[in-house]
């Protein structure tokens, strides 16, 4: 099979109607505070407990062609000891895995982020695709305020997700590509799609400059959404359709799939917007990537006890089944 060969096969298992991405890749810092919620304390055997429920919750391979995994993980097995990758590559579930290390200040650039982990990528995927990851995440974080993200901020992002992306490809990793535009301020909707618009035209001209082929990504973006703290809140049609508005202006048909992160959205919105976009045409398969989204509920209720581990698992599924009927348009509330 060629490198080219083995991209499609990905894209084709993961990019399917009905189904979505179910991000499981939190940092140690990140499930440390989710856990903290559930007074769980984030132990690699608990951590190790909870993905393995995840995982193996019966009747999620209806409604989720991938999950993204945490390094960690990659080496950890079911409690009948099996490899946790090889639970969800058995299930018909592709397994992949977050490789950016995480985000920091960008130098001389005051409010702005950036992404690090370049360096030694290319041999940390290689050892990563020998324990069963198809496909990778990247995560760019971008601030709004005022003046930010500036446009330094965004050409230095769009450059480092090209970088990561041409990598994978060339390993044959299929490469989400991740630019988050957060939800924290008080920005409107205009801002947001205003900010959005400018990511993504940068980040699909780097693409370009760095030979990505579009048929072998998946785009992970926010939502166009006014931030938190504003004083008007927008409905599930008014967000749908400003973003794909800003979609369609930025983002080439050449891409097979785009996969939302939830955002600090909660379960039931993130579900009723996806539901939205889904109602009418567009060139992508609109679905997806949700962590917190999907996560929430399972942690409440689970609280960590193996007696719940039944009713976690049933929130898991019912969360991916809602989130499936959007992807198609049939989510009723
Ligand atoms: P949320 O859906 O909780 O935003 O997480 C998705 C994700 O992978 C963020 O990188």
């Amino acid at each position: 099979m060629t490198i080219a060969d083995e991209l499609q096969a990905t894209i084709e298992q993961m990019v399917q109607p009905g189904k979505g991405i179910l991000a499981a890749d939190e940092s140690h810092l990140t499930i440390a505070k989710r856990f903290a919620a559930i007074k769980v304390e984030s132990t690699e055997e608990n951590r190790r407990v909870y993905r393995a429920l995840l995982f193996t919750t019966p009747g999620i391979e209806d409604y989720i062609s991938g999950v993204i995994q945490f390094e960690e993980t990659l080496d950890q097995t079911s409690d009948d000891d099996i490899l946790l990758p090889e639970v969800l590559a058995r299930r018909g579930i592709v397994p992949g895995i977050k490789v950016d290390k995480g985000k920091g200040p960008l130098a001389l650039s005051p409010g702005d982020l950036i992404t690090y982990g370049l360096d030694g990528l290319a041999e940390r995927l290689q050892h990563c695709k020998s324990q069963g990851a198809r496909f990778a995440k990247w995560r760019d974080v971008y601030q709004i305020s005022g003046h930010n993200p500036t446009s330094l901020a965004i050409s230095a992002n769009a450059e480092m997700l090209a970088r990561y992306s041409a990598v994978c490809q060339e390993l044959g990793i299929v490469p989400i590509v991740e630019p988050e535009v957060l939800i924290d301020g008080d920005h409107s909707l205009a801002r947001c799609a205003e900010v959005i618009e400018a990511v993504q035209k940068e980040i699909f001209h780097a693409l370009h400059r760095h030979h990505v082929v579009l048929e072998h990504i998946i785009l992970k973006p926010s939502m166009v959404l006014p931030g938190k703290d504003h004083s008007v809140r927008a409905s599930p049609e008014e967000i749908a359709v400003a973003t794909l508005r800003v979609f369609r202006r930025t983002v080439p048909a050449a891409v097979p799939g785009i996969n939302f992160l939830s955002g600090g959205l909660s379960p039931e919105q993130a579900t009723a917007n996806l539901n939205a976009m889904n109602v009418g045409d567009a060139p992508w398969l609109l679905s997806f990537s949700y962590g917190r989204a999907l996560q929430q509920p399972v942690l409440q209720a689970w609280q960590g006890k193996a007696e719940n581990v039944g009713a976690a698992q049933q929130a898991l599924l019912k969360r991916a089944r809602l989130n499936g009927a959007a992807q198609r348009g049939e989510y009723q509330e």
